[in-house]
């Protein structure tokens, strides 16, 4: 479906004024002296950000650029290489949708369709995946079906989906880790009506956090070191701001946390002992509120919670900690100021949005998946096998229900995720989910040696047994994991 050179000029012609204001501000001259205080350079060689010294970026959000002959709206994101100012001072080589990372979010309304063209403007081959989208088959961004520099794509997502926090990133084969980790990520949510009666937190009381670790050689460039046991950084970013602050007013805010970390697991706590009240995960809405002291969130996952602030005082710093780091640089995150006084305005429903329970006895099938190292030039295979682009595993029929028993016969964590539909977890290693991860899921944190079953069904979207880039696929969130084979594909058929 890629369009042609020809088509891709007409395309950017039409559309350059866009492509120039969207285009984010190179900086440039900044003085040394501020430098060394957002900064030091270890032993090592790499940038030691100054913790809460920046404030969070908030990505701006996209705008349709026009509407297709069927009246849907459609955007545009272009991949394209820039030069950015992560650490004050210093330059960042990226590679960002309209060049800035993370891209800009797309918000839009559940069952509306609409068009994300793709233009790449970049000089690697890309292929964008909208992660938990329901969408036809030939737009999820299959791995194969590759961008050329030059070459753009239309996208069509449906949105028949229930509305929650998704998020757009490359999906290259071999390549996804370092494309992502060069900053090719962005959010995408999904909203209805429904939600919005509920008068959560929102407009500048809701705010998407995407965690993610990287680090920075002395002279700002990204460290890649390229392991096949999964890249983690020393430097973590929200929004792509280093360990920033933001500031709050005393009254509940909705974060719509991601994990868009290659490969570090976060286990998030707040420094004054509140606790964050869980209101969905990566599904959509919970059907109640879980108060949280401490949650573990997995590469991909999206945890929405609402924090209030209500009894803390002005001139309260509240840090956002990663427990799981247990001391050094990541195990702080960011912090949150809270500086105003404001009306609270929002509302924290007692009940949040019923749940049809899937039934264990209507699945028409169960299909075991074993997570396995093995070492080797492709170490992580699934059932034995590595990734092969032209084989599918599975065939599951349109309509039917099916229980995948995902088992991890390997020493370390797997944050498994599986494309086209949301699952239901019945069970960890035999026990149910607690009420947090008892909503809809498409990443399931599998623990060493461990088992968990989910529930799904095939609702719609067939593909074609002869064309692999309808398949759908299944893997590890663990980007070198996925890139070094821990993948498989299915496709689903009438
Ligand atoms: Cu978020 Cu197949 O990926
Ligand atoms: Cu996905
Ligand atoms: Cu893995």
């Amino acid at each position: 479906m890629s369009t042609s050179r020809r088509r891709f000029l007409k395309t950017l012609g039409a559309t350059a004024p866009a492509l120039i204001l969207a285009k984010p501000a190179l900086a440039i001259g900044h003085s040394s002296t501020s430098s060394t205080d957002a900064f030091t350079i270890t032993s090592a060689g790499t940038v030691a950000v100054t913790p809460f010294q920046q404030a969070l970026n908030i990505p701006p959000e996209a705008h349709p650029v026009s509407m297709d002959m069927q009246g849907r709206p459609i955007y545009e994101l272009t991949e394209q290489n820039a030069t950015v100012e992560i650490i004050p001072g210093l330059q960042t080589d990226i590679i960002g949708y309209d060049g800035m990372t993370p891209g800009p979010t797309i918000r839009v309304n559940a069952n509306q369709e609409v068009i994300v063209r793709h233009i790449n403007e970049s000089d690697i081959k890309t292929t964008t995946h909208l992660h938990g989208g329901h969408m036809p088959t030939g737009n999820d961004g299959h791995p194969v079906d590759l961008l050329e520099p030059g070459t753009s794509k239309d996208y069509l997502y449906t949105n028949k989906q229930l509305p929650t926090t998704l998020w757009y990133h490359d999906h290259a084969m071999d390549a996804t880790g370092r494309n992502v980790y060069s900053g090719l990520a962005g959010f995408y949510i999904i909203e209805d009506n429904y939600e919005r009666s509920l008068r959560l937190p929102s407009g500048r009381n809701e705010i998407p956090l995407v965690i993610q670790d990287r680090t920075f050689a002395a002279d700002g460039s990204l460290i890649y070191k390229n392991t096949k046991s999964g890249e983690k950084g020393d430097t973590v970013l929200v929004n792509g701001t280093p360990f920033p602050y933001v500031q709050v007013s005393n009254t509940r805010y909705r974060f719509r946390i991601l994990n868009g970390s290659n490969a570090r697991v976060y286990k998030l706590a707040l420094s004054n002992g509140a606790k964050f009240i869980q209101i969905g995960s990566d599904g959509g809405l919970l059907e109640a509120p879980v108060s949280r002291a401490a949650m573990v969130v997995a590469p991909a996952e999206r945890v929405d919670v609402i924090i209030d602030f209500g009894d803390a005082a002005i001139g309260d710093q509240i840090i956002l900690k990663n427990l799981a780091a247990k001391g050094g640089p990541t195990s702080e995150i960011m912090r949150f100021d809270v500086t105003k006084r404001r009306m609270e305005r929002s509302i924290l429903p007692t009940v949040l949005r019923s749940m049809e329970r899937l039934d264990p006895a209507a699945a028409v099938i169960t299909r075991r998946w074993e997570f396995d190292f093995v070492g080797g030039e492709k170490p992580w295979v699934i059932n034995g096998l590595p990734y092969e682009e032209n084989r599918v595993d599975a065939y599951p029929q349109v309509g039917t229900t099916e229980i995948w028993e995902l088992a991890n016969i390997s020493k370390v964590g797997h944050p498994i995720h599986i494309h086209d539909v949301m699952w239901q977890i019945l069970d960890v290693n035999g026990k149910p989910p607690g009420p947090h991860d008892a909503g809809w899921k498409d990443t399931f944190k599998i623990p060493p040696n461990g088992t968990v079953r989910v529930i799904g069904r095939f609702d719609d979207y067939v593909g074609d047994i002869n064309d692999i880039k309808s398949a759908y696929m299944m893997h590890c969130h663990i980007l070198e994991h996925e890139d070094n084979a821990m993948m498989m594909q299915f496709i689903v058929v009438e």
